[in-house]
């Protein structure tokens, strides 16, 4: 197994024998008419198998790359301007590279391309701008990660357009920096599980100092990507709250005198830190929120270890419970989950899954579900027959994906 600091090692292939990528690249042609040959990147979404929350406290996390991917053919243009056109249903856009750039109102795409734009202007200078197209069949707002692989695909266009070579560690730092441009201080998960994949292998992720570990998912586990039908947008109402879980946990590791998380898992067990926020909310020395985000993060640190372990032994119903655990927290402590996402989850146990949870920042978006590969037909039709059977917007190819581990991102020029 390769364990290693580096991040990107974008696999050169040939993109443009996809459709998606021939899409891209048509729609680029219409944009520009330009004869100078386009470049691709493909960047994929992901799941996060487990380590939900606490990527952001720096604390290891378990993402997975899955097959859904977004499309970017660009060229450079001498101007400082970015063109952008899409596949889907969003308009074209067009600003002008600056030092400072207006974020433009909330919701609107073109915002990750700022975002790509400020994040690499923050420690380059851009001179080029870019016409770019983009296709993609990862969903939008499902707690897939489509906004972190949109960002992603700009920033590398961009890089690219400028000929600069950012380092692996450079990109992990500028990267969630522009995510926060469009509004979310997120973590650094989803930029490492989108850059750094490996066909066949979830992602160990560790931060501080940063590590990357694929480990193979046995060929009999099966993970499905169930969309609960209500969306995540991060960059709408859900970013206060998502932000609000993040200050708590923070607040609570220093309100009870720690440096960081790593340490306190490393000095105490989870259940002697759970005795310890109990106590100190007993005390008021930590709010209700303060104490129960405390709790979430623990647990969820120490799970992640057990679920390399169980990953690594192939031990599927040690896993499995794993996931049911981490939802429960995430629903009672965290409290980022929601009616339709408990559903799912109860749906799919009932089925049987042998885990199941929400997967990514919560508040809808998508659960994530392991089956034995011999089963995940069942639980498909069964969850087709129980819950999306009261949700006339199902749509099969976009709401119940059955997950390949995928490679990071791809390059072709
Ligand atoms: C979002 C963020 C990630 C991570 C998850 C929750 O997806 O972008 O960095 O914090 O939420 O685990």
């Amino acid at each position: 197994m390769r364990c290693s600091a580096n991040l990107v090692e974008l696999i050169l292939v040939n993109l443009s024998l996809s459709p998606l990528a021939d899409r891209a690249l048509r729609l680029l042609h219409e944009l520009s008419g330009s004869s100078a040959a386009p470049s691709l990147f493909s960047v994929p979404g992901r799941v996060n198998l487990i380590g939900e929350h606490i990527d952001y406290h720096n604390l290891p996390v378990l993402p997975m790359a899955i097959q859904r991917r977004i499309w970017i053919a660009f060229t450079p243009q001498p101007e400082m301007r970015v063109r952008a056109v899409s596949a889907g249903a969003y308009e074209p856009r067009e600003f002008v590279l600056a030092k400072d750039l207006e974020p433009s109102p909330s919701g609107d795409w073109v915002n990750y391309a700022k975002a790509a734009a400020q994040a690499v202007s923050s420690r380059w200078r851009i001179t080029r701008g870019i016409d770019a197209a983009i296709a993609a069949d990862l969903p939008a707002a499902a707690g897939l990660a489509s906004s972190s692989a949109l960002l992603a695909a700009f920033t590398l266009a961009l890089l690219e357009a400028n000929r600069i070579a950012a380092t692996e560690a450079e990109l992990l730092d500028i990267l969630p920096e522009g995510e926060q441009f469009v509004g979310t201080r997120g973590g650094g998960m989803d930029h490492a599980a989108v850059l750094g994949a490996r066909a066949g292998s979830a992602l160990l992720v560790r931060f501080a100092p940063f590590q990357l570990c694929p480990i193979p998912v046995p060929p009999d586990w099966c993970f499905l990507a169930a969309h609960s039908m209500t969306t995540a947008e991060k960059s709408g109402a859900v970013r206060a709250e998502y932000n609000a879980r993040r200050l708590a946990g923070a607040r609570a590791l220093s309100a009870l005198g720690f440096d960081c998380y790593s340490s306190a898992l490393a000095q105490h067990s989870a259940s002697q830190l759970e005795a310890l926020a109990r106590r100190a909310a007993a005390e008021e020395r930590l709010t209700p929120e303060e104490s129960r985000a405390f709790l979430h993060v623990t647990s969820e640190g120490a799970r992640v270890e057990q679920a390399l372990d169980a990953l690594r032994t192939a031990d599927a119903p040690a896993f499995g419970h794993l996931l049911i655990a981490s939802h429960a927290s995430l629903r009672d402590q965290l409290r980022v989950s929601s009616p339709a996402l408990d559903e799912l989850v109860d749906t799919a146990l009932a089925a049987g899954a042998l885990g199941a949870r929400l997967t990514g920042a919560g508040f809808g978006g998508c659960a994530i579900i392991l089956c034995r590969a011999s089963d995940c037909s069942h639980v498909q039709q069964q969850l087709t027959a129980r819950y999306y059977s009261r949700r006339p917007a199902f749509d099969p190819s976009l709401h119940l994906i059955r997950t390949e581990p995928s490679a990071g991102v791809l390059h072709s020029s």
